[in-house]
């Protein structure tokens, strides 16, 4: 198992360019299996969940060709109806499958993917969304299993007690673009990654209005085409190396992002004491001293992303003063405080709230990586903890960073991956 070796306290410099959205390319390749015409997504991010999604649309028949960064995929040929457990495990979001196999063939069987380090992950939503629309849901032996004839429109409110969900949207959405008549969801997600994918059902022929808005109405169509497309960027990788810039007081340009999708984050940085500078199609930010501590909570879009909370956390563990964090959307996203810990942080955590202290300085120690943003909030915190920083477990961070270490390194850290000794 790979980990990294960060020795830490040299401010980052430079210039670093973000690849596409990973949560923005996966819901957008599973889409291609509504198609039997071919679909060339391009600059598609090197990232192992991306490798599994591939992976799995190949092994349901679909034709999958790299050239480059570009895939393309072409699910005209037989296509299998069910997805199995060894690779729904693997990623949650190999669920994306279902509701464009529903829609399609009518027909889908979808191990069900199980928790994860940030809590409970259900899917009632995906499920209500799914049966709206008249399919009759099974859920036996760790499977979903999903039937219907012809899906038909129909309106339906997708809210649960946290608020609306990603991935039920997008599940809904894509299943509804080949239903019989009009489908509107209220309370949908208003992600940036939802209204991608809703740009790309439409290049493929689709009737969305609304994406990005909280009622989304889909027009069914008899037929989709192809697509050539290019996702967004990744607001996320964006964020993690703006907080590293604040972080490590250092300067850097985060090229080829879209500040507009980053608003609370660069707000909340701008709080903190870093100076933010937005361009059109990239920000600078530059750190400025201690960090300030604030008083943030996790929202839906366009709230603060708990994708983001845990960088955030790693950057208040050295604020000058008392910071809350509250985490609104995952029941326990707050391992990394745990290892922040080990490293010198003062972060009491009750229930959903973390309380961080804030410390002059940190020490480089072993820690070991327990989710994706986890991961990334070690690896900042290794930035400017002095000494020596081993992170483990790494392949956590490989599921959605792309050569984080050496973009880290072209901006001046030390930070090199080691595999077993
Ligand atoms: C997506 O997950 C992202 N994953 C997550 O990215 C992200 O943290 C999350 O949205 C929130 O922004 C992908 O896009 C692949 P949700 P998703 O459904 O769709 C509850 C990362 O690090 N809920 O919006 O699974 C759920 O428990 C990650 O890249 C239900 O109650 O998230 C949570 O409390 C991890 N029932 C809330 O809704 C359901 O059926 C929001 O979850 C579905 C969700």
């Amino acid at each position: 198992m790979d980990r990294f070796l960060i020795h830490g306290g040299r401010p980052l410099f430079g210039s670093v360019s973000v690849a596409s959205a990973k949560n923005a390319v996966l819901p957008i390749l599973a889409a291609c299996l509504l198609t039997e015409e071919e679909c060339a997504i391009r600059n598609v991010p090197a990232l192992e969940d991306v490798r599994t999604m591939l992976k799995l649309l190949a092994a349901l028949g679909v034709s999958v060709q790299h050239s480059g960064r570009t895939v393309r995929l072409c699910a005209g040929g037989r296509i299998a109806r069910s997805a199995p457990y060894d690779i729904v495990r693997r990623m949650r979001a190999g669920y994306y499958v279902l509701g464009p196999l529903l829609g399609r063939f009518g027909e889908a069987r979808v191990s069900l993917p199980g928790g994860c380090a940030i809590g409970a992950r259900p899917v009632d939503l995906h499920l209500k969304g799914l049966e709206a629309l008249g399919a009759r849901v099974e859920v036996e032996h760790g499977y979903v299993q999903a039937r219907a004839r012809r899906l038909a429109g129909a309106a339906m409110r997708l809210e649960g007690t946290r608020g609306p969900s990603v991935g039920a949207t997008a599940n809904v959405m894509m299943a509804a673009v080949l239903a019989r008549g009009e489908t509107v969801i209220d309370g949908a997600a208003r992600e940036p990654e939802v209204v991608d994918l809703a740009a790309f059902l439409g290049r493929l022929g689709a009737d969305i209005r609304g994406a990005g808005t909280p009622t989304v109405r889909v027009r069914g169509v008899r037929r989709l085409g192809g697509a050539d497309f290019r996702p967004i960027p990744d607001r996320v990788e964006a964020g993690t190396f703006a907080v590293a810039a604040a972080l490590t007081g250092g300067r850097v340009q985060v090229r080829n992002c879209r500040p507009e999708h980053l608003a609370a984050v660069v707000d909340k940085l701008g709080e903190a004491g870093a100076e933010v500078t937005c361009e059109r199609r990239s920000l600078t930010v530059t750190g400025r001293g201690r960090p300030r501590p604030l008083c943030l909570g996790t929202a839906p879009y366009p709230g603060f992303p708990t994708d983001i909370q845990a960088q955030f956390t790693a950057l208040l563990a050295v604020a000058d003063g008392t910071s809350v964090v509250t985490e609104n959307i995952f029941e326990a996203r707050f391992l990394h405080t745990m290892e922040l810990a080990r490293m010198g942080a003062d972060i009491q955590v009750s229930g959903s709230v973390a309380v961080i202290r804030g410390v002059p300085r940190l020490s480089g120690a072993q820690v070991m990586a327990s989710d994706l943003r986890a991961s990334a909030a070690l690896v900042l915190a290794g930035l400017v903890a002095e000494g020596e920083t081993e992170v483990r477990r790494i392949y956590h961070l490989d599921r959605g960073y792309e050569r984080l270490e050496s973009k880290l390194g072209a901006l001046g850290a030390r930070i090199e991956r080691r595999g077993d000794d």
